[in-house]
């Protein structure tokens, strides 16, 4: 099996990052990590590209150019699939047109439910029985991508905000290799 040449985004902790690169060492796991791009040169996920000598690219979003400088560090790099991980800069429609291959992001609600920012605040501030994560395709429509998988857990009333944060973060490192398992069984 040729395994996809993979990027992942991120901005802040790296935990999917993390266990993207753990379950990588697998021989049969369709991707390997070959480039990391943040936008925060003081992230702690940067470590783990550090630590598994993955390269990696900082990017100054306040410059103009910043997305042309991804494409030519993907192209370089022969990326075909980029994974969001909590990366927090919103992907330009110019962007996904440019890059031409799949890009699929994590969110922590089951999508179409809570979209955007601050997602465990509004999701204990509703109510809700029931909350998960999702992996979708990236769309020109934040958060709103077709679905690859959701995986999900009912919520005790006893929840706060980092309780919730860590159970739904512990399905995403689950849902985040299936996903990626899903999208390429066939090829
Ligand atoms: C994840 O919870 C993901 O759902 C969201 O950002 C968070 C990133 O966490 N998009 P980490 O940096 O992978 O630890």
């Amino acid at each position: 099996m040729v395994r996809k040449r993979t990027c992942v985004f991120i901005s802040g902790y790296g935990s999917n990052l993390k266990n993207l690169i753990k379950n990588s060492r697998y021989q049969n796991f369709p991707i390997k990590i070959s480039l990391v791009v943040c936008d925060n040169k003081n992230a702690k996920g940067l470590i783990h590209a550090k630590k598994n000598s993955i390269p990696y690219l900082i990017v100054d979003t306040r410059k103009r150019n910043f997305e042309h400088k991804i494409l030519k560090k993907l192209k370089k790099y022969k990326i075909s699939l980029i994974c969001l991980a909590g990366y927090m800069k919103i992907i330009s429609k110019k962007f996904i047109k440019n890059y031409g291959k799949k890009i699929i992001n994590i969110h922590p609600s089951l999508l179409p439910k809570f979209k955007g920012l601050n997602t465990f605040k509004r999701v204990l501030k509703n109510e809700e029985k029931k909350t998960g994560c999702t992996v979708h395709f990236v769309n020109e429509k934040l958060d709103g991508g077709l679905k690859i998988l959701q995986k999900s857990f009912f919520i005790d009333k006893n929840y706060n905000e980092e309780k919730l944060k860590e159970e739904t973060q512990k399905l995403e490192y689950r849902a985040f290799s299936e996903a990626i398992i899903k999208i390429f069984r066939y090829s």
